[in-house]
């Protein structure tokens, strides 16, 4: 069986203080730790975080990445930089990008493409509105999603990573339920199947309001294989126990 995946995003937090008290604690607490872990970091941060987590076995991960290799893209940071200093996730098409700086479905799978061309995984985020959820539109939704990645990736597509992510659950203490996690990575699976013989490789991670509390039944379920954490990965005790129930 594939080890977990437990990626922590910081979002728009953290301070160079902060950051190092936390480094310091996670790798302390996770020496044992029998999963895969990695922080994704605001980039002012990556260079920082880089040298704090060497040794650690926690893998360093950006929030972004430019749909564009090198250029007049102001403010844009590319796959290529990202490498340079150790990057070794990248998400991809999280729902505060797509709702809050009008990232398309076409742009997010360009983003997925230089990170794969760059040898970076990237973690790619799909989920639906409450909206959405409400008028049934949930699987339409997140395979729409994920079809786009798919479709401009093509034989690449199993070195990816997922992340199912309902906004109505995303920092709002609302988990999706265990079995309604299940059904929508169910979905994603079948999907990732059709494309490609090695879905069974790649991690479909869940993430909104995962804490310590509902890590464990959460990551039980067949098709679950992690989680992208937000508010409780700036919490070492939190994100440990989340770690530590990935662990078992
Ligand atoms: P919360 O864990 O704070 O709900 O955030 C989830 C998320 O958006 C991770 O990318």
């Amino acid at each position: 069986m594939k080890k977990k995946l437990i990626a922590g995003n910081w979002k728009m937090n953290g301070s160079v203080a902060s950051n190092e008290a936390l480094i310091q604690a996670l790798s302390a607490g996770a020496v044992d730790a029998q999963c895969l872990m990695a922080v994704c970091v605001p980039a002012i941060y990556l260079v920082q975080v880089q040298r704090l987590v060497a040794g650690s076995g926690i893998e360093l991960g950006a929030q972004d990445v430019s749909a564009h290799e090198s250029g007049a893209y102001t403010g844009e940071v590319s796959a290529a930089m990202l490498r340079e200093y150790g990057v070794r996730y990248a998400l991809v098409g999280h729902s505060e990008r797509r709702q809050y700086h009008g990232e398309s479905d076409a742009a997010v799978a360009g983003k997925a493409q230089r990170a794969l061309a760059a040898g970076i995984t990237p973690i790619v985020c799909v989920g639906e509105t409450l909206a959405e959820r409400e008028q049934g539109l949930t699987e339409e939704v997140v395979k729409r999603q994920l079809a786009a990645v798919i479709h401009t990736n093509g034989h690449c597509i199993s070195e990816i990573a997922v992340a199912y992510e309902p906004v109505w659950a995303i920092g709002t203490g609302k988990t999706a339920s265990p079995e309604q996690a299940q059904h929508v990575h169910a979905v994603l699976r079948a999907q990732l199947r059709a494309a490609t013989e090695h879905a069974d490789k790649i991690h479909i991670l869940y993430g909104g309001s995962m804490n310590a509390a509902n890590a464990v039944q959460l990551l039980s379920q067949a098709d679950i294989d992690g989680g992208l954490v937000g508010g409780a990965s700036l919490k070492a005790v939190d994100f440990l126990s989340i770690i530590a129930a990935a662990s078992v």
